[in-house]
């Protein structure tokens, strides 16, 4: 009873010192009350319930959830909507219980309340949520999968492979297994969603601008056929001569190969960089390359000549800037090619040297090609060849 007559005392003091003590205590009581309820609202939001009496609306990730492994299987384990979304690590969880303010926004507004919506968000919503298992490594997918626990010797032989190397350096599911849960969004053109997301889909050309392409992107020889006459590479700059529809007629410059039918431009005189390939009937029609000097690469003793080709383009994924592009591929090169080795300087090789080395390399990294295109392309356009000081 030794506290209550303390307690007794400290209340029956003078005014100040009372209301301290009575704040304390209030405090103290509050603290539990407020605690404990405040733990059993978030369980309560942590519960597929609670999940799909929103998810319910357009019902698809519950829906396509039942069609997995992970809905039933033979060991009768089932993963729940906040197994896989709402991590388990306490700050965390309140900090992804505020990014989900987001879910009570969309709800208010009905961002994804038919299917139309749900599908023309699906894109945007799951990178978000790529990134979310990015940031932590896939933390949610290893609370119940531990590669340290993995039978390799029962898996596919093309599970064993690649699953040892990612489990070597504890590498992210998601990076290999997108889609697991719920259909795939669908990528469409949007062939590097990650990439996109970062750079933007382009913006509106304006003709006499020049701009980059964001994307490797088709050729036409029209503003309208649908027969393709060759590709754009990506980071491409090109000059916008004419608009039509969703079309832009853009003029290409580089250098060519004076062999054969000298269908692909390179970014300069005697780099091995892509700028565009041309299909054989659109290498041979008259007036789209217009032709310039000549010199000889005293390397092959190969004649080139500059040129410029003119031909047609669709009129998305090209950007003002070329440095949204440059910063992404950047840090995908760090952090891709730093796993096991440091990186080398991009000017630790000139820019032909690069393609072999980096191509080498590409069996150890999930890369999806328009990344891999870019990516190269920044290590020769900042490499040796054109960055003599750092090296
Ligand atoms: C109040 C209704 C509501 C509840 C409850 C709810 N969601 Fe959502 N959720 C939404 C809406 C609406 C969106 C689309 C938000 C937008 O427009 O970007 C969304 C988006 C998402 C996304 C995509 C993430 C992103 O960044 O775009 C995930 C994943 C998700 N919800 C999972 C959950 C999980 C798991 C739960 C249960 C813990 C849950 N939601 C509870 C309404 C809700
Ligand atoms: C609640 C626990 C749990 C969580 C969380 C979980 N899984 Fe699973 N996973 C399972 C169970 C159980 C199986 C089925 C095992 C069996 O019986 O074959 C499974 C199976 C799989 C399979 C095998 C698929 C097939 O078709 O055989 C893959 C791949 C997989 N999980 C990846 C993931 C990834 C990636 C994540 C994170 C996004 C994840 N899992 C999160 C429990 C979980
Ligand atoms: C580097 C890519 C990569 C990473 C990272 C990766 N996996 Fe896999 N995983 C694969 C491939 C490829 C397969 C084989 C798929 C197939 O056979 O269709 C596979 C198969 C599996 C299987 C089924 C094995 C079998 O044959 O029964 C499970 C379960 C699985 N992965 C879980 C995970 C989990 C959990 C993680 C993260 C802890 C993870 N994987 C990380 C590439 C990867
Ligand atoms: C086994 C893990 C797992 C479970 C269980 C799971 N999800 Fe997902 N969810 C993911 C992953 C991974 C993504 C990222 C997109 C992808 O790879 O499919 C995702 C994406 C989403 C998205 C974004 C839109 C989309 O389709 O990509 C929503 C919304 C969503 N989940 C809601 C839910 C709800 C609601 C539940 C429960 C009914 C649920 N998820 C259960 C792993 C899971
Ligand atoms: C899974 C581990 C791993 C990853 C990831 C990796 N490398 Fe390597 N890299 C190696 C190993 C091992 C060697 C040495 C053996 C060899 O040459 O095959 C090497 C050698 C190299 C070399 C040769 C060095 C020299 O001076 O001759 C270059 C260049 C290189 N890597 C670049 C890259 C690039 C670029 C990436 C990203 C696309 C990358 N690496 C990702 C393991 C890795």
């Amino acid at each position: 009873m030794k506290w209550f007559t303390s307690l007794w005392q400290t209340l029956g003091k003078p005014a100040l010192t009372l209301s301290l003590g009575f704040i304390a205590i209030s405090a103290f009581i509050m603290g539990i009350v407020f605690w404990g309820g405040f733990n059993t609202a978030l369980e309560a939001t942590n519960t597929e319930e609670f999940c799909i009496s929103c998810h319910s609306m357009e019902s698809k990730p519950y829906q396509e959830l039942q069609q997995t492994v992970h809905w039933s299987n033979h060991s009768g384990v089932r993963a729940t909507c906040p197994d896989c979304h709402v991590p388990h690590d306490w700050s965390r969880k309140i900090a992804r219980k505020m990014e989900a303010s987001h879910d009570v926004w969309g709800w208010l507004f009905q961002t994804v309340n038919t299917d139309e919506k749900f599908e023309a968000k699906r894109l945007e919503m799951a990178s978000r949520e790529w990134k979310r298992f990015d940031r932590d490594n896939s933390l949610a997918c290893k609370n119940c999968h531990d590669y340290k626990s993995m039978k390799w010797d029962t898996m596919s032989p093309l599970a064993q492979k690649q699953m040892k190397r990612a489990a070597e350096i504890d590498q992210s599911c998601i990076d290999c297994h997108k889609g697991i849960a719920h259909k795939l969004p669908d990528m469409g053109t949007a062939r590097a969603p990650e990439l996109i997301a970062e750079v933007g889909s382009g913006v509106t050309p304006s003709v006499g601008e020049s701009y980059f392409s964001a994307l490797t992107k088709p050729l036409y020889l029209d503003a309208t056929s649908a027969e393709e006459a060759g590709t754009l590479n990506v980071a491409t700059k090109v000059k916008v001569l004419e608009t039509s529809g969703k079309r832009v007629k853009v003029a290409i410059e580089g250098w060519r190969k004076r062999v054969g039918a000298g269908r692909v431009i390179y970014f300069d005189f005697g780099v091995n960089i892509l700028s565009a390939q041309l299909s054989l009937d659109s290498a041979k029609t008259p007036n789209l390359i217009r032709t310039f000097e000549e010199k000889q690469d005293p390397m092959t003793g190969l004649m080139w000549e500059r040129v410029e080709a003119d031909i047609w383009t669709d009129a998305d994924y090209l950007l003002g800037d070329i440095a949204p592009l440059w910063s992404y591929a950047k840090s995908t090169y760090s952090s891709s090619c730093s796993v096991c080795h440091t990186q080398p300087e991009e000017a630790h090789f000139d820019a032909n040297t690069w393609p072999g080395m980096f191509q080498g390399m590409l069996a150890f990294v999930n890369m999806d090609q328009d990344t891999q295109a870019l990516v190269q392309k920044y290590l020769q356009e900042h490499s040796a060849t054109f960055n003599k000081d750092a090296h």
